[in-house]
């Protein structure tokens, strides 16, 4: 089974299925979402995690927690549809494709105003479907744009997951990597671990090992010398969400990957479908940053807590890259190049 086979949310046959990304690389677990508390978890604990992945889990999650609401009572299943759309909402705070998501099944149901509660249902889960696909063909768009931009042999250094694992398919900054790989491009790449919670480690080099790409995993701290090496062309990362300046939230560590490229005079390319850009927020200082458990820092991973009993922590799971160190946003509707205040909302434009 190749990589993209491997499906992080499905709905099939009624099912909602998940695969357990904290059980990654170890075992390949596949879980079924039963209520909609069980996909609130699956978001807040990480099982599903990557912002595209959370937005389709989140689309399929509130299917799945309207689907046994009552035939004959269509106010009530309008009010369930919004309180469970709220809650689950409520999970994880950075990645707006979640918000994005419900937001879009609630106003579905709102400008169809289906007749019975049984088409309603029916027309959530085919957009949330729709989602998916979207996703999907996203995805490719944009390895297709970010592969423009790249050369054979070139090294890359990569942070976090914005793999498979955190889409429908292929990944964001990944989709290039592995349709340059299909084309013989030989990249050579460099996987920060990514701490505290190891996606780079666990996820980036479980996925890009499993399809053949040469991939070096490296801690954190290790990216300014690679890069003084000369081993690094290009940074690629993904984004949880973009400010209408161009500010992009990305996991913790994204931010220096970036000063570190600036210095080296490295290009930084963030890859950023349109669901995840967010022109509501103007800056990336308005965007809302996930505050996790200390204990990710000071005993996760190891057999022994490994710092002193009691010790204050701060862990925040992202940080806030500012537009002025993006060489280009590669979204699926094109490369998009500085100012990004002016040309992010062409995006967004109506064709007339
Ligand atoms: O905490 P995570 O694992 O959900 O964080 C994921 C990231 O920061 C990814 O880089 C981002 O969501 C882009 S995924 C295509």
């Amino acid at each position: 089974m190749g990589i993209f086979d491997i499906r992080p949310v499905q709905y099939t046959g009624g099912k909602m299925i998940i695969l357990d990304q904290t059980r990654l690389p170890k075992e390949e677990i596949y879980e079924e979402m039963q209520t909609r508390e069980d996909v609130w978890d699956a978001i807040y604990k990480l099982k599903v995690r990557g912002a595209p992945a959370i937005g389709v889990a989140a689309a399929y999650g509130l299917c799945l927690a309207v689907r046994d609401c009552p035939e004959e009572d269509m106010e009530c299943f309008e009010m369930r549809l919004k309180e469970d759309a709220e809650y689950l909402a409520t999970a994880r705070p950075t990645a707006v494709n979640l918000s994005w998501a419900l937001k879009r099944l609630v106003r579905h149901f709102e400008e169809l105003r289906p007749k019975t509660v049984q088409q309603a249902k029916k027309e959530l889960l085919l957009e949330a479907r729709r989602i998916q696909e979207e996703d999907e063909s996203a995805c490719l768009a944009m390895g297709q744009y970010g592969l423009s931009l790249l050369r054979p042999g070139m090294g890359i250094l990569t942070h976090c997951n914005a793999g498979a694992l955190a889409t429908s398919r292929y990944g964001t900054c990944l989709a290039p990597i592995y349709l340059g790989q299909e084309q013989g491009y030989d990249f050579r790449v460099f996987a920060d671990e990514t701490r505290p919670l190891l996606q780079g480690a666990r996820l980036t080099a479980w996925e890009l090992q499993k399809s053949g790409v040469d991939v070096t995993l490296i801690c954190d701290n290790m990216a300014a010398s690679v890069m003084a090496k000369g081993w690094i062309d290009a940074v690629v990362v993904g984004c949880d969400r973009m400010a209408a300046n161009g500010d992009g939230a990305n996991k913790i560590g994204t931010f220096g990957a970036a000063v570190l490229a600036k210095e080296h005079g490295i290009p930084f390319y963030m890859y950023v479908p349109t669901s995840t850009i967010d022109l509501n927020t103007p800056t990336g200082s308005n965007i809302q940053i996930e505050l996790r458990s200390g204990e990710e820092i000071s005993r996760m991973w190891y057999r022994e807590p490994m710092a002193p009993k009691g010790i204050k922590t701060y862990n925040p799971a992202f940080d806030v890259t500012p537009a002025r160190y993006i060489t280009a946003v590669i979204t699926e509707k094109g490369i998009v190049k500085p100012p990004y205040e002016e040309n992010l909302p062409k995006l967004f434009a109506k064709k007339k």
